[in-house]
């Protein structure tokens, strides 16, 4: 769970859900470059953020166990924002994507269509890409794991009846 946990990290480093921040000055703001004056609007670019090598070194690597260590900077990773007005869902968050997608790695082996290279991201209310991303599934040979996981899931899904180990979905 450690390790899918880092994994889980990782995809929000390199495509965080809310890729942007919004936030209205109240004073003004002193950058190494200029002084923005209090009123501005200023937006947060947590795509570009999370990218920067000086932070995370080889940056376009999925690599989970860049989380074993702190980072250079403690906001450097903000996928949930930071502050008084930082995510209150973070901890749920997390804890639902961890039990979801050990669940499904339980019983299917998952993979895309989509090459990250090929990816066509969109910045709506949370990332996107144009078209989706299509996944697929292929059941797991183990029997036994498969059973269990079909029983503590309680119901069958429309998956297991039919060409359950037909990849393209
Ligand atoms: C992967 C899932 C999630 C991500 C990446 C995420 C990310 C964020 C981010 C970046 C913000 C700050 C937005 C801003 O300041 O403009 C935020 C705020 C917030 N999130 Fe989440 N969130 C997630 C899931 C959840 C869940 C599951 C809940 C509720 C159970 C939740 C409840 C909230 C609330 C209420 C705020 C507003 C907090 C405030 O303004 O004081 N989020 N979230």
């Amino acid at each position: 769970m450690d390790y899918l946990e880092r994994c889980i990290k990782e995809s929000m480093r390199l495509y965080p859900p809310v890729p942007v921040i919004a936030r209205q000055l109240y004073a003004p703001l002193k950058t190494p470059n200029m002084l923005v004056p209090a009123g501005c609007s200023i937006f947060i670019n947590v795509f570009e953020q999370h990218r920067i090598p000086e932070y995370f070194p080889n940056p376009l690597e999925f690599n989970p166990d860049r989380f074993l260590e702190k980072f250079k900077h403690p906001y450097a990773y903000v996928p949930f924002s930071t502050g008084p007005r930082n995510c209150i869902g973070q901890k749920v968050a997390m804890m639902s994507q961890k039990i979801l997608i050990a669940k499904i790695l339980k019983r299917y082996v998952v993979g895309s269509t989509v090459k990250p290279k090929n990816l066509r991201l969109a910045q709506n209310i949370v990332l996107e890409n144009e078209g989706g991303v299509i996944l697929t599934l292929k059941q797991r040979c183990d029997k036994d794991s498969s059973r269990e996981s079909e029983l503590s899931m309680g119901t069958e899904s429309s998956m297991d009846k039919g060409s359950s180990t037909d990849d393209s979905l």
